[in-house]
């Protein structure tokens, strides 16, 4: 079966046992503080375990895109090394929210996999969690009982908390696990030992498939369990794992899946795949990696050097970096497998498809990156060897890294091939302390929630109010780089929370006799979280939430700015210009897009002047608050990729922009009053951002410009015309800027006539002392080669007094340096005293500079000296 087949045969499967397909989410999560990526399918479900949300339908299923390469689930140092671990992987899922448990699960798994996908039934192991004392759990007698329907006791293994015990992360929904595992050794291999023993021992051919979790409890803080409201069933498949085991081979990478890209590789690289163990590690970091990259910036997270970015662009980073060190391969290699790629999976995935041109620019622009990066570090490290060390250090060797992005491995590697080896205890050393201090920056260390009332959902009134009486539902502390602060969910509220590019709102909490200023307010899942720096007194007292309106005035124009402006953008670039990032608060907006040139100003004036006569138009919203998501899309809304939508959405419309949003808005454009851009930039290959100013902002910079205008006026004296005044102003600098230079030419020429007048004989050698005065360092520079030129047996020294500082310069003929072992740098470092200064340079030409002009006399006197008396010596 082809893999495309594979998980079409497990959507039939649980689409015929009554449950509903829902979309994969987004692999890069927004709005999340504590998950960047989708791990595992049941993210996009974590309120329905929790109880703070209803599944519109209790038996779900889909293939989720996941991504465990940071935080509690994290095998990107596996990948590659091993053959069944991924980067990004499909997991196929499925789910009973408050419906079945744990016998319907087992029952449905065990039927899809030994007569829906024929494995054999001797070749499957299952486990069970064997309890654990400290949470208070017992055996799963329960699960055994059940799997002792399909399979003999014998093949049913207790297994521990690590893996028979799935969470999420340190906190939150979980519960005990039941895997199941397929032994797709040969006979022989299965005859000497057995399937058994090789259960969760790491075996590439003994491997877990299926996880079924039954999620009944939820993890708190200080580690304690309570059970959830209801009981829920999560399961998730790695598709790439069963893949293997259908299509009989010894690893992912030998299945269709990968087939195609390896062949790529091998193609483009000129190696073979399968004969070496380093080349074959290298291919399949390659291809692994290539999934990962173009998947994220299909969801939109582009490579960058903070959060989810970072990853991306470390996991780019050790593709190349494999590519570079073992198949020798210094190009840009990843942006070649995209099409590849897009043909394999793009018909289950059209976000590939329909980004692909960007997707092959991003990745190709970071890998030239990167790789002159590698060049420097490795010419780094050439100049290191020379030096002779006897050993690399751990402080050069974590330097290649911080600074060039060398893994140890590839310096290690490379100081292997020049017999040296790494001292790693101090590169470890040194890695650690990095680590710890970027920890302790980015750690937020929350309590537990302590619920103030019974009430678990919160209730957003912050379209249509700005005051609300409202109650403290729940508090906790939270405390980030030593400092302590508070977060605060208040039943109702008119705060909108960051999210969608909008930042949070401020204000005001009025409790008791207390006002609490609120300095943020974020989204977690969907609770909305108003960060204050105290507690009230008297939690129970009733509140008043009141929302600061001049910034959300602000803001409600800069978004309905934004929205105006990317229908603009659209209109005047083209249909291929998509959102790909969008920051806005009350002083400014920021808009991330595609487009592949720069925006001209031309472009940029009809933008802003299309939106300007929006604005004057004095255009109605409309807000249509809940719409199913199809008549939204009829209605012209365009969808982001790596967004989330619901089924049902709410849509922003002014005029002939329509957008899918959750942000605040203005009720009539005419409110938003004035736009204008500010900066026009690249943030990647084939990405543009713009930056603007809309309302009373607008109005100061132009003002701003008004009078700096008024300043350039008055400054010229009133022309009529200013522009015509700056030209005339321009015209008249250039002819000064030439007459200046034509008479420092002459200048330079009567200077020449008196320096070669002004030549002494001293037993044969030329003298010239001489002391200029105002004359430019180049000019007197020039003077001294240009005398050295037509005059034999020269010695040289000019004086120059400009700008209160004195220098001296000394030129010496070649032959009479070397005759009478002449040195210009000593001899100018000795005179450079008298003008307390320093000095040097060549044995023929030599200067020095220093405070005192009244010396420059002695200067040349004392050289007179030194000479007459040099010369008569010899
Ligand atoms: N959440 C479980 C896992 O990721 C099952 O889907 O393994």
């Amino acid at each position: 079966m082809k893999v495309k087949d594979i998980r079409q045969s497990f959507f039939d499967f649980f689409n015929t046992n009554n449950h509903k397909i829902v979309s994969s989410a987004p692999m890069v999560i927004k709005d999340d503080p504590t998950l960047m990526f989708t791990n595992a399918g049941m993210n996009q479900f974590k309120d329905y375990f929790l109880g703070n949300k209803e599944a519109a339908f209790k038996r779900v299923y889909n293939s989720q895109k996941c991504l465990r390469v940071s935080g509690k689930h994290n095998d990107l140092e596996e990948v590659g090394k091993d053959t069944y671990h991924h980067t990004m992987f499909e997991m196929l899922g499925s789910w009973s929210f408050g419906d079945y448990f744990k016998e319907e699960a087992i029952d449905m798994a065990w039927k899809y996999l030994t007569e829906v996908c024929k494995l054999d039934k001797s070749d499957l192991y299952v486990t069970v969690f064997e309890g654990d004392k400290k949470d208070g759990i017992a055996f799963d007698q329960e699960a055994f009982d059940f799997w002792k329907k399909h399979i003999d006791e014998d093949r049913i293994i207790n297994g521990n908390k690590k893996d028979n015990f799935w969470e999420m992360g340190d906190v939150g929904p979980c519960g005990t696990c039941s895997e199941i595992h397929v032994d797709l050794r040969s006979a022989e291999e299965k005859a000497k030992t057995s399937g058994k023993r090789l259960v969760n021992e790491d075996h590439p051919q003994v491997v877990e498939i299926w996880n079924l979790v039954f999620v009944q409890f939820n993890r708190a803080k200080d580690g304690k369990l309570s059970a959830l409201p209801n009981r829920h069933v999560d399961t998730g498949m790695g598709l790439e794992r069963l893949a293997m085991a259908l299509q009989k081979k010894e690893s992912n990478y030998d299945t269709d899946v990968f087939a195609g890209l390896i062949e790529k590789v091998v193609s483009t690289t000129k190696h073979t795949y399968g004969k070496d163990e380093a080349t074959d590690i290298a291919i399949r970091v390659i291809v692994d990696h290539i999934r990962a990259i173009a998947f994220s910036i299909a969801d939109g997270q582009l490579p960058s050097n903070k959060e989810a970015g970072y990853v991306i662009r470390r996991i780019l980073r050790r593709a190349v970096r494999y590519a570079y060190s073992y198949l020798n391969y210094k190009e840009p290699l990843l942006f070649q497998l995209v099409p590849t790629l897009i043909n394999e999976m793009g018909d289950a995935f059209n976000e590939l498809k329909a980004q692909s041109s960007l997707i092959e620019k991003v990745i190709k622009e970071e890998e030239q990156t990167f790789l002159k990066t590698l060049d420097k570090g490795i010419q780094k490290f050439d100049a290191y060897v020379k030096e002779g060390h006897q050993a690399v250090t751990g402080k050069f060797a974590f330097e290649l890294y911080d600074t060039f992005g060398f893994p140890i491995d590839l310096t290690q590697l490379m100081a292997e091939e020049q017999n040296l080896t790494v001292v790693m205890s101090d590169f470890t050393a040194a890695l650690e302390e990095q680590k710890n201090r970027s920890r302790k920056a980015a750690e937020m260390d929350k309590e537990d929630w302590t619920f103030v009332n019974d009430s678990t959902t919160v209730d957003f009134v912050g379209y249509d109010q700005l005051e609300v009486n409202t109650a403290v539902q729940r508090y906790r502390a939270v405390s980030q780089k030593d400092k302590t602060f508070y977060h605060v969910v208040l039943d109702q509220t008119p705060f909108y929370a960051e999210s969608g590019g909008q930042a949070g709102d401020k204000g005001i909490l009025k409790i008791g006799n207390e006002e609490i200023p609120v300095f943020d307010t974020k989204k977690e899942n969907d609770l909305i979280i108003h960060f204050v720096k105290k507690l009230p007194l008297e939690p129970n007292a009733a509140v008043t939430a009141i929302v600061n309106e001049n910034r959300r005035r602000l803001a409600n124009s800069n978004h309905s700015a934004t929205h105006l402006m990317h229908h603009a953008l659209r209109t005047i670039l083209g249909d291929h210009v998509e959102q790909k990032g969008s920051f806005l608060n009350d002083e400014y907006l920021r808009f991330d897009f595609t487009h592949f040139a720069k925006v001209t100003e031309e472009e940029l004036t009809e933008v802003e002047s299309i939106v300007n006569k929006e604005i004057q138009a004095a255009i109605q919203l409309e807000d249509h608050r809940a719409m199913a998501i199809d008549d939204a899309k009829s209605m012209g809304a365009m969808a982001l990729f790596g967004e989330k939508y619901g089924d049902v959405v709410r849509v922003v419309k002014f005029g002939n922009s329509v957008e899918l949003c959750g942000g605040t808005h203005v009720a009539n454009t005419s409110s938003i009053g004035l736009f204008k851009f500010t900066n026009e930039t690249a943030v990647a290959a084939g990405v543009r951002r713009v930056e603007a100013l809309t309302s009373a902002k607008a109005l100061t910079f132009l003002n701003n410009k008004a009078e700096d205008l008024d300043t350039i006026k008055e400054k010229l004296k009133h022309p009529k015309n200013i522009v015509q005044g700056v030209d005339q102003l321009l015209e008249e600098n250039n002819k000064l800027k030439k007459q200046l230079e034509a008479y420092a030419k002459q200048e330079g020429e009567s200077l020449k006539e008196d320096l070669l007048k002004s030549v002494e004989n001293i037993n044969g050698t030329n003298f010239v002392a001489y002391k200029l005065n105002g004359v430019k360092a180049d000019i007197v520079k020039d003077l001294a080669f240009q005398v050295k030129s037509k005059v034999d047996n020269l010695f040289l020294i000019l004086g120059n007094e400009a700008e209160g500082k004195a220098t001296i310069t000394i030129a010496i003929s070649d032959e009479l340096a070397k005759e009478k072992s002449l040195h210009a740098g000593n001899l100018v470092r000795e005179l450079a005293k008298e003008i307390k200064g320093g000095g040097g340079g060549q044995p023929f030409f030599a200067t020095a500079g220093g405070k005192d002009p009244n010396g420059i006399e002695n200067a040349l006197e004392k050289a007179k000296a030194i000479i007459t008396e040099n010369i008569s010596m010899a």
